[in-house]
């Protein structure tokens, strides 16, 4: 059966070179792709060779990219490498344009994943040229059967002037269904309450709207999402895995959790995805997710039965589990709902569902503040993507690191951090493979001890120790006791050195 089922959009099809050239210099243009899943995939690459084309010729031509979060190397990478991106939003983990951010070259705006949608749609970051979305089908009525993520899609497709579709044959057919799409008010005074009580809640409809008058290309692709494989687990991710799960053994013995947990929501990475295994083999059963991406060990625990609903708004799945997914589509959607990112990392949900948060970090100070994505206070790695979304509104807010980096010349744990993503204000439970710190109700003062206590490596804690003493002296242990004249001799002394040892 043709997946573009409507004759208006039939005669729009063409060759991807003939629509990447209705985009221009200085335009801003509205990509699909979230976490690596649901980016299009023909469009970028011929925009990419057009603008080094340009450059060849000498003439100027760099645009503006949005879209929901990370994408592929065929999006970010692909633009990036041509110098074709002047500014970038809401969240990146390319190697190529992680390089141009800090090289000074793209001017990149890190913004919570639930806010820029309504951002853009504020009109903030200017005026949305073009919308570039891939899609599995369009059917007979002209309504777009999504594809493996939505993200931003919806405010993309109803906010930019004109549109081009992808629609791509490798994703599955059976997809249809799997999407709620829920079309709200974008802004203030018009919002209403999110009709959402339980993770598995279906309250909006399966396809997207467009005003086919705004489409003026589709594009017919054949390419897998492109994701990376995670890594094995290894013994220190299984022993952060375990602090977490015997915590929230501890919470459900106590009657603070019911016996099936409360939603989980899990960060990006290999960590989180360790916590997710574990998952599998301990006591909770009747688990459900109220999350952003659906990682392979998500997948493991839908399929064993021990989670009965994963709530998204895209895929963040290593080549095999991808492939696993796209056969198995029309049984996952009986498990699996995808939202926009508008709703799935919407802080009014959270709240209501208490939704417990877990995510990676950079580094934590002994106060409870967390960096998530600065190396050393200047390097941007990938961006905040949905930590704050979730970390600010959670039931119960953790953060999971090893508490040494790059072959233990640097503690993780430090005493101030370099840079701040979430405060010691939102910030409750810090976990590295030493040990878990629950800051819940403690004052400054005792979470430093604790965080010490628990969580710093062997190598670091007396070093952390004397800091905190003298912090105290020097600052005549007042409230958040600091010694300013050394806070951020750690990092330092890494920059001249290459190692935190000797602080
Ligand atoms: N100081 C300096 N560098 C550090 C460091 C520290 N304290 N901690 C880690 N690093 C380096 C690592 O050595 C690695 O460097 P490399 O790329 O040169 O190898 C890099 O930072 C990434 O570390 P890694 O341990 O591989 O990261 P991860 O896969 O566990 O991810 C984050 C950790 C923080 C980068 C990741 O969770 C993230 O981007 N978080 C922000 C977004 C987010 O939380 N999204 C989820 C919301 S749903």
């Amino acid at each position: 059966m043709s997946r573009i089922r409507n004759e208006q959009f039939r005669s729009k099809v063409m060759s991807a070179e003939q629509a990447a050239a209705f985009i221009k210099d200085g335009m801003n243009v509205g990509f699909s792709g979230f976490t690596g899943s649901g980016y299009p995939k023909a469009v970028p690459v011929a925009l990419a060779a057009q603008i080094e084309a340009a450059h060849d010729d000498g003439r100027p031509f760099k645009i503006g990219v949005f879209t929901g979060a990370s994408t592929a190397p065929e999006l970010d990478g692909a633009l990036a490498q041509v110098d074709g991106i002047g500014f970038r939003m809401p969240y990146q983990s390319d190697p190529v344009l992680r390089r141009k951010i800090n090289e000074g070259f793209t001017d990149y705006c890190d913004i919570h994943l639930g806010l820029s949608g309504p951002l853009t749609a504020s009109g903030f970051l200017g005026k949305l040229d073009v919308a570039v979305i891939e899609i599995t089908a369009i059917t007979e009525d002209g309504e777009l059967i999504p594809s493996s993520s939505l993200g931003n899609n919806l405010l993309w497709l109803e906010t930019a002037d004109r549109v081009i579709l992808e629609v791509n044959h490798w994703q599955s057919l059976d997809l249809y269904g799997m999407h709620d799409v829920y079309y709200q008010p974008a802004l203030p005074p018009h919002r209403v309450p999110i009709p959402i009580t339980g993770a598995g809640d279906r309250i909006g409809q399966k396809t997207l709207r467009v005003d086919p008058a705004k489409v003026i290309a589709v594009v017919e692709t054949e390419a897998p999402d492109r994701n990376s494989p995670f890594k094995p687990l290894d013994d220190q991710s299984k022993m952060i895995a375990g602090h977490l799960l015997d915590f929230l053994s501890h919470e459900v013995k106590i009657g603070r959790l019911p016996r099936n947990l409360l939603p989980l929501q899990s960060g990006v990475g290999n960590i989180a995805n360790a916590v997710l295994a574990g998952l599998l083999d301990g006591p909770f059963d009747q688990i459900t997710s109220y999350t952003e991406v659906i990682q392979d060990g998500m997948v493991d625990l839908l399929d064993s039965g021990k989670m009965t609903v994963a709530s998204a708004t895209a895929f963040s799945l290593s080549p095999q589990y991808a492939e696993q997914l796209n056969d198995g589509a029309a049984e996952y959607s009986q498990k699996i709902i995808l939202r926009p990112q508008d709703v799935s990392n919407n802080p009014e949900v959270i709240r209501r569902l208490g939704v417990i948060a877990c995510n990676g970090l950079i580094e934590a100070d002994i106060y409870g503040n967390v960096n998530s994505t600065h190396i050393m206070g200047s390097r941007m790695q990938n961006g905040l993507g949905g930590s704050g979304d979730f970390t600010r509104n959670a039931y119960i807010s953790s953060f999971v690191t090893p508490s040494v980096a790059k072959d233990g010349a640097i503690s993780c744990i430090v005493p101030m951090v370099s840079h701040v993503d979430h405060t010691e204000h939102d910030v409750q439970v810090v976990i590295t493979e030493q040990g878990l710190a629950d800051l819940r109700g403690l004052a400054p003062r005792q979470r430093a001890r604790l965080v010490i206590d628990r969580c710093a490596h062997p190598d670091f804690k007396p070093a952390l120790e004397e800091y905190f003493e003298r912090a105290l002296r020097v600052a005549n242990s007042q409230h958040t006791p600091h010694d300013l004249a050394t806070a951020l001799s750690w990092h330092v002394k890494f920059l001249e050195t290459g190692s935190m040892k000797g602080a």
